[in-house]
């Protein structure tokens, strides 16, 4: 099989020198990319930008080279087309099947999976055309991925900022590997993820923390953006991009995370703790840098336990019919220990995973067994977080009823 052919339509935004970025990611993880630039893109990045970063012709007008019908073939041809930015007008012409540009016709002949990430002010994103547009292309099978909210051009922020070009091309490469767009099954649910691990300080500059790198929860999140949620992440020291179209939050200690957590739940149909949170935290906080002593040995470290948020929210459910699920760790007796896990802590899923060293922290592949309070068991095999993160949303809509 050759390599993937992509093509990279690019609308007339101040946000096209972010394509650039997503351009570079694209082929240097082996996709062959043509841009398709409109004339308004070609304002804001040129064509020999687009072309040198592409290894591949430009072409910007159904005009050019005529004798190859480039209207037709380039978008014949492709395995994936995604528009980004995408603006408000390049949604309207998509929507309502125009074919005023090379861009947009290629659009039309495409029968290949598309991805639009939109970049607007505010206003505009949330105009009723616009939003009517997007849900026209979404009902079509187009993904259309949710503005981040953020600093927009010029002084205003607000919903309409291009997603980072980290997370489209998260979108692209998963919506390549399934060769269509996910089912928007959890549309009308809200989910509340944690993700990350937290950090216990013991004074101003330690703390007591974990491995965990906060990308399984982060998959989780994308995934259930992509399949129509309200997502609220909790995210505990990840350092990672916010995925576009979630609501995060953030807290350093097992007492914050617990915090938002409960906070959001409050309204939610799905809890997933995912987050790697402190057993234990040390009883007391040094407000001065804990010194070390000529002659001195260490002192040695009380701890205290941390409460478990998993045990109590499973127990004190503030809706009717929230699912609640819970990850597990485990370095050995992997299914006994899950097993066990579930019973205590109550909750209605646990994934269970082993870990080591090099094993799933920090890894972008994992491999689990989802056990299910009903007694079910379901091997997810080696593969992308987001394979695993699918998999536990289809055993929870398959739940919700
Ligand atoms: O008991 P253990 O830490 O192995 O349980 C892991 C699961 O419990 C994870 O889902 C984690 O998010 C959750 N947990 C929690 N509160 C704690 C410890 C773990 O919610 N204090």
């Amino acid at each position: 099989m050759g390599r993937p052919q992509v093509v990279l339509g690019v609308s007339g935004g101040i946000a096209a020198y972010k394509a650039c970025e997503l351009l570079r990611r694209l082929t240097e993880s082996g996709h062959e990319v043509r841009v398709v630039p409109t004339e308004s893109a070609l304002h804001f990045v040129g064509e020999a930008t687009w072309s040198a970063l592409s290894g591949n012709p430009v072409p910007t007008r159904v005009w050019d080279d005529v004798h190859q019908v480039p209207h037709v073939r380039i978008g014949q041809h492709a395995d994936l087309v995604v528009v980004a930015p995408a603006t408000a007008d390049l949604l309207a012409r998509a929507a309502h099947g125009l074919a005023d540009d090379l861009l947009t016709n290629t659009l039309l002949t495409a029968r290949c999976p598309v991805v639009f990430a939109p970049a607007m002010h505010t206003e505009m994103w949330e105009h009723p055309a616009t939003q009517d547009n997007v849900a026209t292309l979404r009902r079509r099978g187009a993904v259309v991925i949710e503005p981040a909210v953020g600093r927009l051009t010029g002084a205003d922020t607000g919903k309409g900022r291009l997603p980072e070009p980290a997370e489209i091309y998260e979108v692209c490469r998963r919506v390549l590997a399934r060769g269509g767009a996910l089912p928007r099954d959890l549309a009308g649910r809200h989910v509340v993820i944690s993700a990350g691990g937290t950090r216990e300080p013991l004074d101003p500059v330690r703390y007591l923390g974990n491995r965990s790198s906060g990308k399984q929860g982060y998959a989780l999140a994308r995934t259930a953006v992509a399949r129509g949620a309200r997502v609220t992440l909790v995210a505990a020291n990840t350092g990672l991009p916010d995925p576009a179209g979630a609501d995060v939050l953030t807290a350093g200690t097992a007492d914050q995370l617990r915090e938002a957590v409960l906070k959001a739940a409050a309204d939610a149909d799905v809890v997933v703790m995912a987050a790697a949170v402190a057993d234990f935290r040390p009883a007391a906080y040094a407000t001065g840098k804990i010194k070390k002593r000529d002659g001195e040995e260490p002192a040695p470290i009380p701890l205290v336990r941390n409460p478990d948020i998993l045990a109590e929210l499973s127990a004190n459910r503030p809706r009717a019919g929230q699912l609640v699920v819970g990850f597990a760790a485990e370095t050995d007796d992997v299914l006994a220990n899950g097993r066990a896990k579930l019973a205590r802590k109550g909750c209605d899923l646990l994934v269970v995973n082993e870990v080591g060293e090099r094993k799933v922290f920090g890894a972008e592949e994992n491999e689990a067994v989802v056990l299910g309070a009903d007694g079910s068991e379901t091997p997810v095999p080696h593969g992308p977080k987001e394979a695993l993160a699918d998999r536990v949303w289809d055993l929870v809509t398959a739940r919700l009823g």
